[in-house]
């Protein structure tokens, strides 16, 4: 539970709401939310999405966990506390990029249910759309694209998720992206198509 500190503060709502963006940008403002194991696809999946996404004229942002640990939230580590801080920061830096209209892609591991389920607390429903990549530890292990498995085995790494520390897998994402049986097309395409259903993006 973050504390409120700030007092004598007053909320003002502008004139140009969330749907008036919507119409400049035809879309809808909305989160994807990729989690995952380190390794599982997350950001190579939400950036073909942004991509194909760009190619048809949408406007996306990616905010990728490697990344905003440089920056915004370099302050943090991996223990339960700050991965739980880690991940209320970019639940509310996406809400803002969706109340702009913008399509606003998530990759973080993310692996505590609760802290999911309080992002998505924050925005409508529909407007939070919850992507479980997922890929069996052994494969993920297998890529091991940062050589982190290795380390964590090796006891280099403290609590590293999947090995040493937990996951909690959704109980019902929006979508379910195996990227061990599809691949990086389809699992792209597979995004596309439920964005398309749910009037998020036109067909084209
Ligand atoms: S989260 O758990 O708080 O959501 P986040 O997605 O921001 O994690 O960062 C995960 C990335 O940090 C991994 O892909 C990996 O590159 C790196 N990393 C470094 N240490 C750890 C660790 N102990 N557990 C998991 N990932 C780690």
């Amino acid at each position: 539970m973050t504390i409120q500190k700030a007092t004598n503060i007053t909320w003002h709502d502008g004139e140009i709401k969330k749907e008036d963006r919507e119409r400049l940008l035809d879309q809808k403002g909305t989160v994807i939310w990729f989690t995952g194991l380190s390794g599982s696809g997350k950001s190579t999946l939400a950036h073909a999405v942004e991509d194909k996404l760009f190619e048809r004229g949408h406007l996306t942002t990616v905010l990728d966990g490697d990344n905003i640990r440089h920056g915004l939230n370099k302050n943090l580590g991996f223990s339960p506390e700050d991965r739980e801080e880690n991940i209320r920061r970019i639940g509310e830096v996406a809400k803002l990029f969706a109340d702009t209209g913008v399509i606003a892609m998530t990759a973080f591991i993310s692996p505590y249910r609760a802290d999911r389920d309080k992002a998505r607390s924050l925005l409508n429903k529909g407007e939070f759309v919850e992507v479980f990549v997922q890929v069996p530890l052994a494969v993920a292990e297998d890529r091991d694209p940062k050589g982190l498995y290795k380390k964590a085995r090796a006891g280099e790494i403290k609590e590293f998720t999947g090995i040493s520390a937990p996951y909690e897998e959704p109980l019902s994402p929006e979508l379910v992206v195996d990227t061990s049986k599809l691949n990086l097309q389809q699992s792209a395409e597979k995004v596309i198509s439920y964005l398309e259903e749910q009037g998020i993006v036109k067909k084209v």
